[in-house]
């Protein structure tokens, strides 16, 4: 049937996330709720977990042993962990690791990798991974912050989460992307619904006005604002931003 065959290229060219974890059970966890797990059910996006166990070669399947020079906690194994490389190696996308001493997760690279085929997501657990690794695979390391998480897993949940909600169909509302918080730059100006006046507060006056372009200007001004009073880093950064457009003359 010409419907079933159009309904299967369509999956079959969904964004795809490939994940190599010792906790497959942990996914889609919250990816499977909500917009993103219907952006799943409908095929928007597809998944595939693969367990970084099912690597080990030896009787008792171990994945982990000690640090040499001593220390605490254990470390992946590089033939195990290189045996899983190798195993989705022609799976779409970059190969990034999650790890707390990987470049930050910005916007930018959110919507690079939405922009893409997928993405694979090697999540380490204990006190890391064998650093071999890194000198024979190309593996681009992404941090979700400055804190240490039990392990990558819930870091691959934000960084897949980040992604899906960009997917063509995945959101509701499709435009509202392009206008939130760091797709400019700048931070979300404020919001507010019904009713107009709640507990004495009043709804700024303009957004009742039906006057759009005054609306625009406002939400300009209090996204500025919100920025430079919350987040005087990316206010900065944004200054620079613009001096170098300034300077190629745009
Ligand atoms: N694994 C442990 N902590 C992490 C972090 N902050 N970002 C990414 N992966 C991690």
């Amino acid at each position: 049937m010409i419907a079933d065959r159009g309904e299967r290229a369509e999956t079959a060219a969904a964004w795809r996330a490939t994940v190599l974890s010792l906790f497959p059970e942990m996914f889609p966890g919250p990816l499977g709720v909500s917009l993103a797990g219907k952006g799943l059910d409908a095929g928007r996006w597809a998944l595939d977990v693969l367990d970084i166990r099912d690597f080990a070669r030896d009787k008792h399947r171990s994945v982990d042993d000690e640090p040499f020079g001593g220390g605490p906690g254990m470390v992946m194994r590089p033939e195990v962990v290189d045996a899983a490389l190798q195993a989705i190696e022609g799976r779409p996308g970059p190969l990034i690791c999650l790890s707390p001493r990987g470049a930050p997760l910005t916007q930018a690279r959110v919507r690079a990798l939405a922009a893409g085929p997928g993405v694979r997501l090697l999540c380490g657990r204990y006190e890391g991974i064998d650093e071999r690794i890194f000198a024979v695979h190309p593996v681009e390391e992404v941090s979700v912050g400055d804190y240490v998480l039990s392990g990558g897993e819930p870091a691959a949940l934000v960084l897949i989460d980040a992604v899906v909600r960009l997917l063509p169909g995945v959101m509701g509302n499709e435009a509202s992307p392009g206008e939130e918080s760091f797709e400019s730059g700048l931070l979300e100006y404020p919001h507010y619904t019904r009713p107009a006046v709640w507990q004495g507060l009043e709804v700024p006056e303009v957004l009742l006005s039906g006057h759009h372009e005054r609306i625009r200007t406002w939400r300009l001004e209090r996204a500025e604002e919100e920025t430079r009073r919350r987040r005087p880093d990316l206010w900065a950064a944004r200054g620079e931003t613009e001096k170098s457009r300034g300077a190629r003359g745009r």
